[in-house]
């Protein structure tokens, strides 16, 4: 008997052999789906694989009777509702170090970018303006990086950073003094971050806890002047709370790969010329593509085969 495998959002082609060369699985690959259509397409399937785009809500957890496991190629689970998952006895896998150097390079990309208004200085050029005073950047030497959320990838961009000669002070609650010590990094509270950097870098899973843990108050607690990057998840950043303190002055920049609500066509903080940003790209390079494609494909083939998976 074939098991019926799902592919709801482009994956690597190459990451999916271990799928193409198990003889009990038979593919399906349809992306962009609309609701309607997803519902009607999960009745079949035995693994459901995605990405961030498709939302696996409860909805669609309940029309896909025969479905025992869910594949997500990349980091977050925050677009599967696992609870529901878990209560249908469905298991949840995902590719937790595959796209970890993509992302912190990509985080690192936006740094340099944003202190350097790069993007502004590209967009002007390109409308015929040679213009040397207007993107006066700053320099990241000597400057201090916070990292809130120090965890695969955090930690990968504060190492990143001290090579560019930043100071690094990093919050997470797993984080000790004594290992911070050994990173040669600084150690304190989320406030004592929030007080003293001049780029702050959020690296944390979107959960209720971190829902908003930049937002209005936050953003008061910070120097005047500080600089945002988000290449974790929207909904981290209270974006109508950026726009304020961008709009005020508090905040002179902020870099963002992720938004609350992905894909849009437009969005208000895009008006702000002190604001950059790239439409969710952090994990997407050929080599993080295939990696974390191939770790979810070998644990749904090790699952029908009856063998452990190694990322519950
Ligand atoms: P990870 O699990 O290795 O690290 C997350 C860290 O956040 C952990 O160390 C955890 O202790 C810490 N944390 C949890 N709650 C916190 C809080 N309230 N305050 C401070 N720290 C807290 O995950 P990771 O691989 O480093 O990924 C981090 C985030 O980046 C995830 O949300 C992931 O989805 C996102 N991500 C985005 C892209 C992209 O394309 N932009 C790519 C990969 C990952
Ligand atoms: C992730 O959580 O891994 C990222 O959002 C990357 C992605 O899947 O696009």
């Amino acid at each position: 008997m074939a098991f019926h495998v799902l592919i709801t959002d482009p994956l690597s082609e190459e990451g999916i052999q271990p799928l193409r060369q198990a003889e009990n699985l038979e593919i399906t690959i349809v992306t962009d789906l609309s609701k309607e259509a997803l519902l009607q397409e999960v009745k079949y399937a035995d693994a459901l694989l995605v990405r961030s785009q498709t939302q696996v809500s409860r909805d669609v957890i309940e029309a896909a009777s025969n479905l025992k496991i869910i594949g997500r190629a990349g980091v977050g689970v925050d677009n599967i509702d696992v609870e529901a998952a878990t209560e249908h006895g469905i298991i949840v896998v995902n590719a937790p170090d595959g796209n970890t150097n993509s992302a912190a390079e990509h985080t690192i990309a936006m740094l340099t970018a944003l202190a350097r208004k790069i993007p502004q200085a590209f967009n002007s050029l390109k409308m015929g303006r040679w213009d040397r005073k207007t993107y006066i950047g700053v320099e990241l030497k000597n400057k201090t990086l916070g990292v809130i959320g120090l965890g695969r990838i955090g930690a990968e961009v504060a190492a990143r950073a001290k090579g560019q000669r930043m100071n690094v002070i990093a919050y997470d609650p797993f984080l000790t003094e004594e290992k911070a010590q050994k990173m040669g990094i600084g150690f304190g509270t989320v406030d004592d971050v929030l007080k003293v950097a001049d780029f702050i870098t959020v690296h944390t899973p979107l959960m209720k806890e971190t829902r908003h843990l930049l937002n209005e108050e936050a953003f008061a607690k910070m120097k005047d002047g500080v600089q945002i990057i988000n290449c974790a998840r929207g909904g981290i950043i209270d974006e109508e709370a950026l726009y304020d303190a961008i709009q005020s002055g508090k905040v002179a920049g902020a870099a963002l790969d992720v938004f609350e609500t992905e894909p849009f066509v437009d969005h208000p903080l895009l008006t702000l010329p002190q604001v950059i940003a790239t439409p969710h790209l952090g994990a997407s390079t050929v080599e993080a593509q295939e990696s974390v494609a191939v770790d979810v494909s070998m644990d749904v083939v090790s699952f029908f085969n009856g063998e452990a998976v190694r990322n519950p």
